[in-house]
């Protein structure tokens, strides 16, 4: 008969049924080489409106998967005895849609809707998942991307500049992924053309040049106003770090390699920081946090393979710095209530490295305010190394600040387009940490091109977001932007974790009860079979829905 229209059909009668608003734009959805992705233009854009809940019983399903579904929207409500059956994504037929047809198949879907068994897959699995509201756990701080050059680049060759606010509202707008956090390099990183730093002329101890902003921040930072502006972003959190201090407060003299600051440069060097986080602020970017600088290993251990802006800190060397000279700078400034991140760097590092600085300066570490971890070897180093953290340094904000696939020697180094198992990585990775006890998460590079740059060592990676750099007149959104969304769109800043317990593998999951007291569940359904989800809430009751193999979901309820 004709599935794909009956299936389109009951999900248009669906949302009318539920009153989803107007505003929600679907994706365009594109084949791309290793699967689907959402086409954005300067004329249409996906967006998904946040859901009202009408009344106690109802939940709210947001889904997406491997088949080709992008936030598409079902609800139901506690108590009721009958399953509700999310369908997967079928492909449109290539003949256009037809009034005609379409109204004479309406008697027939309605007809069918409720009892439709027309799922082919041939095994059903189920899991309980009992969500307790009163066992509670860390209380997050929010989620976000990275603002490089490589974005700013990107951002200033799009031909309209109402692709640019799709960009923007994609990910900070509240119908888009409600992102509150943002990483932006103090200086240059290797997502930008070259090397580059504020005070780059040799023996500029005053650091005379910052009280302008730097040629290469200036189209960056009306960028970032311009996404404040248009996301209506009310508490935007920026989150700085430096690669590397300028080569010569060096003791190699270069951008990379071998070196560490001088300790000459030690007062200089913080003083820089609290310059940097003036600048910013008086070209109306507060800045919310910094970190010590990214990867302090780079220029210890891994001289050899890291070829970009890079400087080198040992725990001990770090410590002094932290304690003597950037810590008490801050502290005693106008900008003493900036938070403050230590390590910047891998988990292979946690806890030692705060152990370590700890036994050179015994009061280095109440200077951190939080952790921040880069997500690259997770997979490789287990989960005592944070467990171990947690327990060290228990009162710590916990952020993963830098994820991104595609730095492994075994992992294409370039955006793999439509690729599901990415977004399944992040999936993954997302529920691993955020259950250690993780408060938040910023992502690598919010956008790059079909490349994975530009990347001035050609350090090139995947991104949620890549450009057509042939046209600059569209933007595809990546099953990645979908799973980080799942987390981040309907998990406000302030929800605090809660108990989330499935009674098989089949099932992954966190929870959260959010601060206008509605619980949010990430539901992850990685197997190839389709699952029954028996959800009970210790207050609300419980309901039964069936989610396609391969998909990811966020439930939201009173
Ligand atoms: C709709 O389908 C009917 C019958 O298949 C056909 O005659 C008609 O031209 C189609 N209309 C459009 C607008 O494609
Ligand atoms: C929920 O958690 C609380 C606090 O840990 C516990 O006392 C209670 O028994 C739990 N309820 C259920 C239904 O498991
Ligand atoms: C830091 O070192 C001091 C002195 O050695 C010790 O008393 C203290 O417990 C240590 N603190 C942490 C958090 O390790
Ligand atoms: C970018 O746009 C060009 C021109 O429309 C098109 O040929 C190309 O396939 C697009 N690139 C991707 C990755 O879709």
């Amino acid at each position: 008969m004709f599935p794909s229209r009956d299936s389109l059909l009951l999900g248009v009668l669906l949302i009318s049924a539920i009153g989803v608003h107007s505003e929600s734009i679907p994706c365009k959805v594109k084949d791309q080489k290793y699967g689907k992705v959402c086409v954005c233009t300067a004329d249409y854009c996906d967006y998904l409106e946040n859901p009202v809940l009408t009344d106690e019983d109802e939940w709210f399903l947001i889904s997406s998967s491997k088949q080709g579904l992008r936030f598409s929207t079902t609800s139901g409500k506690f108590g009721s005895e009958d399953k509700v059956t999310l369908q997967d994504y079928v492909e449109p037929t290539t003949e256009s849609e037809n009034e005609s047809i379409l109204s004479n198949l309406i008697d027939e879907v309605v007809a069918s809707a409720f009892t439709l068994e027309s799922r082919e897959s041939s095994i059903t699995r189920s899991v309980t998942l009992k969500l307790n509201r009163t066992k509670t756990y860390q209380r997050m701080v929010g989620f976000g991307g990275s603002y490089t050059g490589a974005v700013t680049y990107l951002v200033e060759s799009f031909k309209q500049s109402e692709l640019a606010d799709h960009l923007y509202k994609s990910f900070y707008a509240e119908d888009g992924l409600g992102f509150n956090l943002m990483r932006i390099p103090i200086g240059g990183s290797d997502f930008d053309f070259n090397a580059w730093s504020y005070a780059e002329e040799e023996g500029n101890t005053l650091l005379s040049d910052m009280d302008e902003l730097h040629e290469k921040d200036v189209n960056k930072v009306a960028q970032i106003k311009r996404l404040i502006e248009v996301c209506e972003n009310k508490n935007l959190l920026v989150k700085g770090a430096a690669w590397s201090a300028p080569p010569w407060m060096k003791t190699n003299n270069k951008w990379t390699g071998f070196g560490r600051l001088k300790r000459d440069y030690y007062q200089t060097w913080a003083d820089y920081h609290l310059r940097w986080i003036k600048l910013m602020e008086a070209n109306g970017i507060p800045i919310w946090a910094i970190s010590t600088g990214n990867e302090p290993l780079n220029g210890i251990f891994f001289m050899y393979f890291v070829r970009f802006m890079s400087m080198g800190w040992t725990p001990q060397t770090q410590a002094i710095w932290l304690n003597d000279y950037l810590g008490p700078t801050l502290r005693n400034s106008e900008f003493k209530d900036i938070i403050l991140f230590g390590n910047d760097d891998q988990r292979y590092s946690f806890p030692h490295w705060f152990k370590m600085m700890n036994r050179t300066r015994p009061s280095s570490v109440d200077y951190l305010d939080g952790l921040s971890l880069h997500w690259y070897w997770d997979e490789i180093f287990g989960n005592s190394f944070i467990e171990q953290t947690t327990e060290y340094a228990p009162d710590k904000i916990l952020i993963v600040s830098e994820s991104c696939i595609g730095d492994k020697p075994w992992q294409a180094a370039a955006p793999l387009l439509g690729s599901w198992e990415r977004g399944e990585k992040y999936a993954r990775d997302y529920l691993l940490n955020i259950r250690l006890g993780f408060h938040g998460w910023i992502d690598w590079n919010i956008a790059l091109d079909e490349e994975g740059g530009p990347n001035y060592v050609d350090n090139t990676v995947d991104a949620p977001v890549i450009v057509n750099t042939t046209t600059f007149e569209e933007f595809y959104k990546q099953p990645m932007f979908y799973t980080i969304g799942h987390f981040s769109k309907l998990v406000p800043e302030g929800s605090v974790r809660i108990d989330a317990v499935p009674s098989n593998v089949n099932l992954d999951s966190v929870a959260f009860l959010r601060p206008d007291n509605k619980i949010a569940a990430v539901l992850f359904n990685s197997g190839r079979a389709d699952l029954d989800i028996t959800l009970v809430d210790s207050v609300r009751g419980q309901f039964i829905v069936n989610v396609p193999a391969k998909s990811i979901h966020t439930l939201l309820y009173s």
